[in-house]
């Protein structure tokens, strides 16, 4: 990768200009969006699975349908072209490229042959994901992530992918947000497969990233064009009251758990001492979970990578002492669910009295760039892009548009912290919204829109939100407006 060029400039205006060549894009993944679950040959899913126990998710609500993407692809595209994007952020999907995690399927890898096409005929850069947590269910049926044997079938279905798009996908990325797969899917039991056993989520964890590793390594060994890397999705995690020992433990827990576990795997080829320390104990299958560490393993996750994509959407405080919960009733109806963290006694998030989106998360821009420091500082890594950053709000169609304020100001906030970053040096290629279209957000449904195009879920009508014409614009221009961004755009 070359370096862009450092323009980062802010002009007396307050105009914030970032460098040229800064890529601007969206994502999605497979699941939330495509439908199409049975369609040429595509088998269930651990979330197609997972969707239909009862109180999983909000109002029931599943994948079967979701934007009907895999039917409306090229009218998407074109969405895409209009928006000016530069690029696009999507997964693909393992059950319809090996369905059952068996033999190649070519009617699935063909979906993703022209999306690819498609893409870059609109001259839009894809961006390809492998992994989007949907683990064909029959994987899972045989241990899934828990099971040495599926970072194996990750890679082979790697291999598929990469030979039939391999030579036109400039960056190539294994798992997307590894610590939801491993803690919501097998700790917490917040996503699918929905497991609640401590230490599971810890060998998930470290299966997952073994694939990682395995992937990042075996084409690279094939002389492999494209950007190699990985997506995590971090916390920021300050102590609620700075002076309380219990809270900076708590807070040096969660950031250990959540940042570092994944950030010195990969990076620095070894697991924090501490964490280490802290889970010694636990066990899985009547062993403790460090057995399934074998001795070249880390040496495979830390192979090296060209590309960090860094998910985020807002920090925590973080307190070792019991407080109220404000939030997670609207989340799991009428389904038990645990701590996500393995082993956990006491860790609790409190409110900061931050502003809310619409899903009861803090709005916190300025955690994006404190963590873009502090990942540049620390870990040195390679050229860093945000693959995901976006907001829940409860959008209305009136007089066929959608006016979004709130996500229009998140939008921008996300881009003056990353522009922040940029000017204390960090090497931040690119940013992405989370998310293209409004979609299945997992155990939320329907109900949470993260869209900046909306979705009318009856006739599958797109509605450009505010958003999406304040980001495109920005993506024209390269240029965040100061304080008079509504005339500007006008
Ligand atoms: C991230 C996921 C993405 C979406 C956003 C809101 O954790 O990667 O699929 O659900 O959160």
């Amino acid at each position: 990768m070359t370096q862009l060029e450092n323009t980062t400039s802010q002009a007396a205006t307050g105009d914030l200009r970032f460098p040229e060549g800064f890529v601007w894009g969206a994502a999605t993944a497979a699941y939330q969006i495509e439908g199409g679950v049975a369609l040429d040959g595509r088998t269930p899913s651990i979330w197609d699975t997972f969707a239909r126990v009862p109180g999983a998710v909000v109002d029931g609500d599943t994948g079967d349908v979701a934007c009907d993407h895999y039917r409306r692809m090229p009218e998407d595209v074109g969405l895409m072209r209009e928006l000016g994007l530069d690029s696009y952020r999507f997964s693909v999907a393992w059950p319809r490229v090996r369905p059952d995690g068996g033999a190649v399927n070519q009617a699935g890898l063909d979906f993703y042959r022209r999306l690819v096409d498609e893409l870059l005929d609109a001259d839009i850069t894809p961006w390809l994901t492998l992994y989007h947590w949907d683990l064909p269910q029959a994987l899972e049926d045989a241990g899934g992530w828990t099971n040495r044997d599926t970072a194996h079938r990750f890679l082979d279905y790697a291999q598929s992918v990469y030979d039939a798009v391999g030579d036109r996908v400039p960056t190539i990325t294994t798992l997307n947000e590894p610590w939801c797969s491993a803690f919501l899917g097998h700790t917490g039991g917040q996503h699918a497969p929905g497991r609640r056993e401590g230490a599971a989520g810890l060998v998930a964890a470290h299966h997952l990233l073994l694939g990682h590793g395995m992937v990042v390594q075996a084409l690279r060994e094939q002389g492999a064009a494209a950007d190699l890397g990985i997506t995590l999705n971090f916390t920021v995690a300050d102590p609620h009251d700075p002076d309380d020992p219990a809270d900076r433990d708590a807070a040096r827990r969660v950031d250990g758990l959540h940042n570092r576990l994944f950030l010195d795997a990969v990076l620095r080829g070894r697991y924090p001492s501490d964490v280490l320390r802290d889970t010694a104990a636990l066990t899985f299958a009547g062993r403790p979970w460090q057995d399934v560490v074998r001795d070249d393993d880390l040496a495979v996750i830390g192979s090296p990578i060209d590309v960090l994509g860094v998910n985020y959407y807002h920090g925590d405080a973080v307190s070792g002492r019991p407080h109220p919960r404000p939030v997670d009733e609207v989340r799991h109806p009428g389904r038990v669910v645990g701590s996500p963290f393995p082993g956990d006694t006491i860790i609790e998030f409190p409110r900061r009295g931050l502003p809310l989106t619409g899903l009861g998360w803090e709005v916190q821009p300025d955690g994006l760039t404190r963590l873009l420091v502090r990942i540049h500082e620390e870990y040195s890594p390679p050229p860093m892009f945000v693959t995901e950053n976006g907001a829940a709000y409860a959008d209305a169609v009136v007089d066929d548009r959608v006016d979004d304020p709130d996500r229009r100001a998140y939008v921008e906030a996300h881009l003056r912290a990353t522009h922040a970053a940029l000017a204390a040096g960090v090497d931040v290629r690119g940013f992405y919204q989370w998310s293209l279209l409004d979609n299945f957000e997992w155990a939320y449904g329907y109900g949470q829109r993260f869209g900046i195009v909306y979705v009318d879920y009856e006739t599958q009508q797109r509605i450009p939100k505010t958003s999406a014409r304040y980001y495109a614009a920005v993506a024209a221009t390269g240029v965040l407006p100061g304080d008079d961004a509504e005339g500007w755009l006008a």
